[in-house]
């Protein structure tokens, strides 16, 4: 009998614009995997509420990032690709995994302290916004998760939550999860500051990101403005003062798949950084080039992108409903089913 395949559940918020670094972090690793293991892979609007939207932009950002991710190589026949509002599951569920999570583990979540610290009024769904993430995990019974380091602590915190959960109702009814962090990619830093990590919030600032639907141009422009020092070895690096040229060799290694040798290689003659830059920025632009084209076609048909979605919600509730009601039934909402 063949083993059975692991499930595999990732997400992405919609809102601000999908940038190289959800792509080389998250994305790319997801289409890699998709023939190895059961995937739901869900565009997280109910998290990008968590912060003040406007409501006609937040609808077509979805939609347009459904389009992205086909797009991008997630196939809607290998992999359950959905919307996170139109499966009723996850709202519903993340209230019954509220009233058993304390306060203090998500006061504690670094992302929280980040965010919260930067807005002068801070709604709730931000602090309980790994709570919601939790469910859409474990609701699918993922074994793994596809994500960058950044949400790194939010599995964590999954795979507490799902442990509190199994010890207080039934031991093994949740699986706990695991991060999947990959080896190359999963830390893009800011053009413009490549102390910090490249940001979908910050996204729409000039030079700081390059975003999958930039022109030519523009990805030329931004990786000719990218920070880097007063040196010019091109060079791995872990020492801070270098980590522009750092980020720039970790982009093109990632988009390449070629080894950090090979990298080194293809600019021993480079004559300074000018070269690294037109370097990382031609592989860059061949990269996304057929990815844009097969976005425009996808944006022009919404009709099959809708259907496509309908079809991705009704496999997403099939698994996660039936998850939920029978924690109701545990938790004693509803009767046991006899
Ligand atoms: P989000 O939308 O911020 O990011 C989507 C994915 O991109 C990764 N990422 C990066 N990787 C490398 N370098 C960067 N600079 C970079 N910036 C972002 C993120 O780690 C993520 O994998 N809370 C999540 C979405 C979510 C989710 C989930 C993820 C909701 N439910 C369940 C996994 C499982 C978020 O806001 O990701």
């Amino acid at each position: 009998m063949e083993p059975q395949k692991k499930r595999v559940f990732s997400g992405i918020q919609p809102t601000g614009n999908i940038h190289l670094g959800n792509y080389l972090g998250a994305v790319k690793n997801w289409v890699a995997k998709q023939d190895e293991k059961v995937n739901f892979f869900c565009i997280v609007d109910l998290h990008s509420l968590t912060v003040p939207q406007d409501p006609a932009d937040l609808r077509f950002q979805t939609r347009s990032l459904a389009a992205m991710l086909i797009a991008c190589g997630i196939d809607p026949q290998k992999s359950t690709l959905f919307i996170q509002s139109h499966v009723s599951a996850h709202a519903e569920g993340a209230w019954l995994l509220n009233c058993i999570t304390p306060l203090g583990w998500l006061q504690r979540m670094t992302q929280f302290k980040d965010k919260s610290a930067k807005q002068e009024s801070v709604l709730t769904g931000l602090l309980d916004y790994p709570v919601l993430m939790t469910g859409d995990i474990i609701f699918y019974d993922a074994h793994e998760v596809p994500v960058g380091e950044d949400q790194k602590q939010h599995v964590e915190l999954a795979r507490d939550i799902a442990q509190r959960f199994n010890s207080l109702y039934e031991e093994e009814f949740f699986i706990v999860p695991e991060p999947v962090i990959p080896e190359v990619g999963a830390r893009v830093m800011g053009l413009d500051d490549p102390t910090n990590k490249m940001s979908k919030s910050l996204a729409h600032v000039r030079g700081h990101a390059i975003r999958l639907l930039d022109e030519p141009k523009e990805i030329e422009r931004s990786f000719k403005r990218a920070v880097t020092d007063s040196g010019n070895e091109i060079a791995f690096s872990d020492d801070p003062e270098k980590a522009g040229v750092n980020n720039l060799l970790g982009i093109y290694k990632a988009v390449t798949g070629k080894s950090e040798a090979d990298v080194l290689a293809d600019f021993a003659n480079a004559r300074g950084y000018g070269d690294l830059k037109k370097g990382v920025a031609a592989v860059t632009i061949e990269m996304l080039r057929p990815i844009q084209e097969r976005y425009q076609a996808l944006m022009a048909d919404p009709v099959e992108l809708d259907r496509l979605l309908a079809i991705g919600a009704a496999q997403a509730q099939a698994i996660s409903q039936p998850k939920v009601d029978q924690m109701k039934q545990m938790m004693g909402l509803v009767p046991p089913r006899r």
